[in-house]
């Protein structure tokens, strides 16, 4: 590593207070984890800052669900993150809140400096407001059709498709999430930051921006497309009110990563420090972790938030892949997460293995499967029968023999091999490839294994003591090695490698360049085994309950909410027959039918356009709700609904020909 004057500051994306913490979470702060243990061993000075995502709907939606104040949710998540996070050995220097008042303050004085510094203006916008709840209607209050890819979103973001963020106004057929009332559209004055003025600075800020690949070029992409200004307020009571504006909140996405410096500020006070000396020196080195879904976030908006408020841009973006869930896009809904607590540690589980998995499973900008039988494989083959076996072959026979590690000089090769490692290591990490870099550490305990393996020191010993007390000194050497270079990744069972070896002082003081100094001849006790193998049993067990669940929750959706005949019967069903079908100009969804009703001809807009020409459509027999409330699509009225199957819109048709108009009982 290239030593450097300022302290490097990583933080992990802040987690939103109104769930628990699951296997996607620790994809973003186990690597975090490892690269502060790993920076911190190589000599850097490091602050590893993160905290709780206070504000925003979603905190606030939850809260109203459980019938408490958002505050109190915050705080009970805000325990629940730090506690899990402690469990994991993810140890950051402080775990602040957005909602403290350090972030408070901070947020309206980075607003204040955008003010004054021009880069935020005032504007007249339709906001949705839902007419039932007599309210405005920001972010996860609005669900809809995302404008861009057409799949369904929230108001801030379509989360199920494109990803891309949405600003007020743009999500289409928008409706209330709390009463599902088709929303309005009212005016009312909000205030905008002029990110569209920061495409020439954000370009020469990207080719600067170090971090993962992805991050980068994700950003370059989405600058030359065009930046749009963003809201930066809302009509919500929780959150950072806005200067001067007592009725509106800064969006969260404003106060949220200013948590990062609040943060920085409230661990600064408590350790004597200035949080300047973190954020504002060209040398300054602030390293953002987070998941690959909020790159928009950190490498466009933020950078752009802290430029037009005179801070220094961040130094780099280090953006993980997404997660699968037995090869199945991560859902809470669906059954497909893993939660920490309640699936992982309560059972017993170690927190190593899981770090293991986590950063030896794939790059970290690749996409992660998780699967209780592949991290079974993993885990028995590379840390129990490679490195476990190793380290108690070592420690054993050393111990029977020698009572610990015996006086000799290491074979120079021993030591080449460790220093190419380290070297390797190193060139990895500073790569971002943690992958890379443990698969390195898992090579030299499997070279440590052939080395024991074929030397067979329990055959030397019996014609040759010495050349078995050099076999097994130079293992030693290897053992040691793995116990400071397995640290970063499993730091439990590092440590207790380390004490077996008869180490008094503690690991976490050693660093990397000891790896490789001459192991100093010394007694210790009787190893223990310190990797225990998965059992078919447990992970049988763990596996069906992932099933179990899914299962529940599939089934859960197909009877969701019964209705009553009475009620299906107010949905008034009939066939009709296609006599005219024509293109919407806009749109490349939609076309616009006209249907014989028997008594009526109906306008109805409907979205096949990509499965069906309008010529094959005359004459068709179709199933409409005829009852359907009248709404406008694309500027036309569609007044009913026509019936189709699954994706690709199989259209429904009445088996036998019945006259247009039949009822459907
Ligand atoms: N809470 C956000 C999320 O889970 C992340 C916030 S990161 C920060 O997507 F930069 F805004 F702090
Ligand atoms: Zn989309």
């Amino acid at each position: 590593m290239v030593m450097s004057a300022s302290p490097l500051l990583v933080t992990c994306g802040l987690p939103y207070t109104n769930g628990p913490c699951h296997l996607g979470h620790l994809r973003t702060y186990v690597p975090a984890d490892f690269y502060v243990r790993y920076m911190r061993r190589s000599g850097e000075d490091v602050v590893f800052i993160c905290g709780s995502d206070n504000h925003g709907t979603p905190v606030v939606v939850s809260a109203e669900e459980k019938k408490i104040s958002p505050r109190v949710l915050c705080e009970q998540y805000h325990h629940h993150f730090k506690k899990t996070f402690e469990r994991m050995d993810v140890r950051f220097d402080h775990f602040g809140m957005t909602d403290d008042p350090t972030n408070h303050k901070r947020t309206q004085a980075i607003v204040r400096r955008l003010i004054e510094n021009g880069h935020v203006y005032s504007q007249i916008i339709k906001q949705a407001f839902c007419p039932q709840c007599n309210r405005f209607l920001p972010d996860r209050y609005l669900e809809g059709t995302c404008p861009h890819c057409h799949k369904p979103a929230r108001g801030d973001e379509c989360d199920q498709g494109c990803g891309k963020h949405l600003e007020p106004g743009e999500i289409q057929d928008p409706t209330c999430t709390i009463c599902g009332t088709r929303a309005e559209f009212r005016e009312q004055e909000h205030f905008f930051f002029r990110l569209s003025a920061f495409d020439t600075f954000l370009d020469s800020f990207l080719s600067g921006l170090q971090g993962t690949e992805n991050a980068r070029n994700y950003a370059r992409g989405w600058v030359k497309e065009g930046l749009h200004d963003w809201c930066i307020t809302r009509t919500l009571e929780w959150g950072v009110s806005f200067p001067g504006h007592d009725d509106l909140v800064v969006y969260v996405w404003v106060d949220a990563p200013t948590g990062y410096i609040a943060f920085t500020e409230e661990w600064a006070e408590k350790n004597g420090r200035d949080w300047r000396d973190l954020w504002c020196p060209e040398t300054s080195r602030v390293t953002h972790f987070i998941g690959g879904d909020i790159t928009y976030h950190h490498c466009v908006f933020w950078p752009a938030l802290l430029q037009g408020a005179g801070y220094h841009p961040p130094h780099a973006v280090v953006a993980s892949g997404m997660l699968k869930i037995d090869d199945h896009k991560f859902s809470k809904s669906r059954g497909y997460v893993v939660w920490t607590n309640e699936d992982y540690l309560d059972r017993g589980l170690p927190s190593d293995y899981l770090r293991y998995y986590l950063l030896a499973y794939t790059s970290h900008t690749k996409e992660l499967n998780f699967s209780w039988r592949l991290f079974q494989e993993r885990i028995n083959n590379e840390v129990v029968n490679t490195l476990g076996n190793f380290v108690y072959r070592t420690l054993h026979f050393a111990y029977k023999e020698f009572g610990g590690v015996p006086e000799g000089l290491v074979s120079t090769d021993i030591i080449e091999t460790i220093r190419a490692c380290i070297r390797d290591v190193d060139t990895a990490v500073t790569a971002y490839e943690f992958k890379a870099a443990v698969d390195i550490v898992i090579k030299l305990a499997a070279y440590g294994n052939n080395y024991i393996q074929t030397r067979a020191p329990w055959k030397q010993i019996k014609d040759d003591r010495e050349e078995a007390e050099q076999t097994i000194l130079d293992c030693l050497q290897i053992a040691q090695a793995l116990a400071i270079l397995t640290e970063p990744v499993m730091p439990v069972s590092a440590q207790a490698i380390w004490t077996m070896i008869g180490n008094r002082e503690n690991l976490a003081g050693v660093s990397f360049s000891y790896a490789d100094q001459p192991i100093q001849a010394r007694k210790f006790d009787k190893p223990a085994i310190i990797f225990v193998k998965l059992e078919d049993d447990l992970i049988g067990n763990l596996e069906k309950e992932l099933e179990e669940r899914i299962q529940m929750l599939n089934k859960e959706s197909c009877n969701s909410s019964l209705v009553s005949i009475e009620d299906f019967a107010k949905i008034e069903l009939k066939t009709g027959r296609v006599i005219a079908a024509e293109p919407i100009p806009k749109s490349k969804k939609l076309l616009r039918l006209q249907v014989d009703l028997g008594c009526e001809t109906r306008q109805i807009v409907s979205g096949i356009a990509k499965w069906y020409t309008p010529d094959e459509l005359i004459g068709t027999d179709v199933i409409v709700i005829a009852n359907l409330q009248p709404a406008t699509l694309c500027g036309v009225e569609s007044r009913g609904m026509v019936l189709a199957a699954g994706e690709e819109a199989s259209l429904l048709i009445p088996k036998k020909s019945v006259p247009p108009g039949t009822k459907i009982l």
